[in-house]
C-alpha cells in the first residue's frame, strides 16, 4: 500500500539576492494513513516550509510529493485548491474564526465550498461540534468563548469534511498549558479515532505526545522515529555534553 503522505528528496529553495536558502534540503519521508506525527525543530528549521508544502499551500523547488499517490508539483492552482478542499483539515494557532458567523456557521463553511446541501451541512456541524464537546454553544459567537474553546471550533471545523490528513500548525501556541493540554488530547482522540493527524511545533514537551517525530534541523530531517525514544528529543549537537534539554 503506498504511504498517504511521501517526500521524495524535496527541497525548497528561496532566493534573496546573493543569498539562497534551502528551506527544506533533500527531506525523503513518508507518513501512513492513521498514524499522529510530529514535525519539530527550532525557528527556522523548515517547519512551516514543510506544513505549506504538505498542505498543498505551496510546491517543492525540485523532487516530489505525492498526496494518496497523486503528484501534487504538477498540479495547477484549481487542482491544488481542490486537493486542498477534498484530503486536508487545518488548524492554526491563530483560529482563524469569522467573528460575525455563529460556532454552528463557521464550521459549516468549508462544506460550502465542498457543496453539501444546506441541511445537511447544519446537521455535520452540529455533530462535529457536540464532538469537540462545544454542542451547547453552537449558536454562540466566538468572542463569547474561551481560547481553548475557539481552538476546539477551529478543529471542529478541520474535521467536519472528514479529511484525509488533520494538519496543525502550534495549535497550543496562543493558550496556557493547562488549556494546551486539552487541546492536545483532543487531537490524541482524533488519533484514536482513526484519523491521520500532523502536529507542527517547536516544542518538544508537544511533540512527544505524538506517536513518531521527525526533526528538522537546517530543513534537513535528523530524527525519524518513535516519540518515545530518548534520542527523539534531544539535538544530536547536545546529545553526550551533559546538557540535554
Ligand atoms: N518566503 C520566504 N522567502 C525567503 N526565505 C524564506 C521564506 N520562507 C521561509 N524562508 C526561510 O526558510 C527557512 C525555514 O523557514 P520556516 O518558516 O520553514 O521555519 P520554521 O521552522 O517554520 O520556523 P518558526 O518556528 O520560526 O516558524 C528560514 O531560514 C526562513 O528564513
Ligand atoms: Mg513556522
Amino acid at each position: 500500500m503506498s504511504a498517504l503522505i511521501e517526500f521524495q528528496d524535496v527541497s525548497k529553495v528561496y532566493e534573496m539576492g546573493d543569498s539562497v536558502v534551502r528551506a527544506a534540503d533533500h527531506i525523503s519521508m513518508q507518513i501512513q494513513k492513521g498514524e499522529f506525527v510530529a514535525i519539530v525543530g527550532q525557528s527556522g528549521s523548515g517547519k512551516s516550509t514543510c506544513m505549506n508544502i504538505i498542505g498543498c499551500l505551496d510546491v517543492p523547488s525540485s523532487g516530489t510529493y505525492l498526496l494518496d499517490g497523486q503528484d501534487v508539483g504538477k498540479m495547477n492552482k484549481n487542482q491544488l485548491a481542490e486537493i486542498r478542499n477534498k484530503m486536508l483539515g487545518f488548524i492554526f494557532q491563530q483560529y482563524n474564526l469569522l467573528p460575525k458567523l455563529t460556532l454552528l456557521e463557521n464550521v459549516e463553511v468549508p462544506m460550502m465550498y465542498a457543496g453539501v446541501s444546506r441541511s445537511d451541512r447544519r446537521e455535520r456541524a452540529r455533530v462535529a461540534l457536540e464532538m469537540v464537546g462545544l454542542g451547547s454553544k453552537v449558536n454562540h459567537r466566538p468572542a463569547q468563548l474561551s481560547g481553548g474553546q475557539q481552538q476546539r471550533v477551529s478543529i471542529a471545523r478541520a474535521l467536519v469534511g472528514e479529511p484525509a490528513v488533520i494538519l496543525a500548525d502550534e495549535p497550543t501556541g496562543a493558550l496556557d498549558s493547562h488549556t494546551g493540554r486539552e487541546v492536545l488530547s483532543l487531537l490524541q482522540q482524533l488519533h484514536a479515532a482513526g484519523n491521520t493527524v500532523v502536529l507542527i511545533t517547536h516544542d518538544n514537551s508537544i511533540a512527544v505526545q505524538a506517536q513518531r517525530i521527525i526533526r528538522l534541523e537546517d530543513g534537513r530531517v535528523i530524527y525519524d522515529g518513535d516519540a518515545h525514544a530518548p534520542e527523539a528529543v534531544v539535538s544530536p549537537n547536545l546529545a553526550g555534553t551533559g546538557g540535554g534539554q
